[in-house]
């Protein structure tokens, strides 16, 4: 029998790219991957608005970009014969590595149907990972909080394991907590220790050295989201072990790359759909450029993003677009091409 996609991937060094709605789209995952990461999870998916249609947005959700490979697809929702076809019609259309279910997602729209508020029920995720399971040959993990609003991970975690998750991601924080406080990697650790499955821990993790030291608790892996944003080296430090953060022209050749892959992904010529959530995530390639900001964050092409990135850019960069063959080339070893 053949190591699952985790178990394989679990083999090399490096981090994971965090599920983060609204910036983890394929244009992130692509840099984060071409810069070492372990793999990347799309952001989640409704499993009941996965199977209602097929409409762009969805399909954008999911969709890979061309040649994606080590994506794992993530879905919410709250019943498991409806998990169990999303299941199938992800594996069908998004063509992932892994599955991953949402117990995280504090969102009140989205309690209710799943997400965080299947830590209160618990015994509904176990149905649902089994569920899910049946419908695939790939792995189904879960990514969870600590929980509702006080600490059930070992019991929740241990379902999951004995339902058969290939692997439980935990964000160190209870759904009331949202995104205040600090994660508690004490009780990431704790579940770490106490379940025959893989843990990868998330939470607050900005720099490589934090990373080194998270990893340290006892997880498989660390996961890593907002620190991520404008900063995919962190990738590659982690992959390599070598500090990767480049000088600002690289820097603002990425961020001109990712506004570049933005607008082939969404194929949206005018840029106006397109770069729009891009405007939040571009600032972050140049924090030393506190100037550039006001002309960043209301860029609508990546003509645009050439222009105000143009004092870092180099004549090359300035007059040419640049493509996945000229830019950011990735380091040969751990590109795209690892299944
Ligand atoms: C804007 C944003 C969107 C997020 N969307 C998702 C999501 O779709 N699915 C999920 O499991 N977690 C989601 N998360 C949680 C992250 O995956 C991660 O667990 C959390 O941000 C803590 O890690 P960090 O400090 O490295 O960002 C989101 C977080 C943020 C900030």
């Amino acid at each position: 029998m053949t190591a699952g996609f985790y178990a394989s991937r679990l083999t090399r060094a490096g981090a994971v790219m965090a599920p983060m709605a609204g910036y983890s789209d394929a244009p992130m995952r692509q840099l984060a991957s071409e810069h070492g990461a372990l793999w990347t999870v799309s952001e989640m998916i409704s499993a009941r608005g996965l199977m209602g249609g097929g409409d762009t947005e969805k399909l954008n959700l999911g969709r890979p970009y061309p040649g994606e490979q080590g994506r794992v697809v993530q879905l919410f929702g709250a019943e498991p014969e409806v998990l169990a076809a999303a299941v199938a019609r992800a594996e069908a259309w998004f063509a992932p590595a892994a599955i991953d279910l949402n117990m995280g997602c504090p969102v009140p729209k989205i309690r209710g149907k799943g997400g965080a508020c299947l830590l209160q029920t618990p015994e509904v995720a176990f149905t649902l990972i089994r569920a899910m399971r049946e419908a695939t040959g790939l792995d189904v993990s879960a990514k969870i909080r600590l929980g509702w609003d006080s600490d059930r991970s070992l019991e929740v975690a241990q379902g999951l394991a004995e339902a058969g998750a290939a692997l439980i991601t935990v964000h160190g924080r209870t759904s009331a907590q949202r995104y205040t406080g600090e994660a508690d990697w004490d009780a990431i650790a704790r579940v770490a220790a106490s379940v025959p499955v893989p843990v990868v821990g998330s939470g607050d993790v900005t720099t490589a050295a934090q990373a080194n030291a998270r990893k340290k608790t006892g997880v498989a892996a660390v996961m890593i989201g907002r620190g991520a944003v404008g900063n995919p080296w962190i990738f590659r430090t982690l992959a390599t072990g070598e500090d990767a953060w480049p000088d600002a022209r690289t820097r603002a050749r990425t961020a001109l790359r990712h506004a570049e892959l933005q607008t082939a992904f969404y194929d949206d010529e005018s840029g106006r759909l397109t770069l729009r959530p891009l405007r939040k995530v571009l600032p972050a390639y140049l924090p030393e450029f506190p100037e550039l900001r006001d002309a960043l964050v209301q860029v609508v092409t990546a003509g645009d993003v050439r222009r105000v990135l143009a004092p870092l850019l180099d004549d090359a960069d300035r007059a040419a677009p640049t493509g996945p063959e000229t830019a950011s080339p990735p380091a040969p070893g751990y590109a795209v091409h690892h299944s």
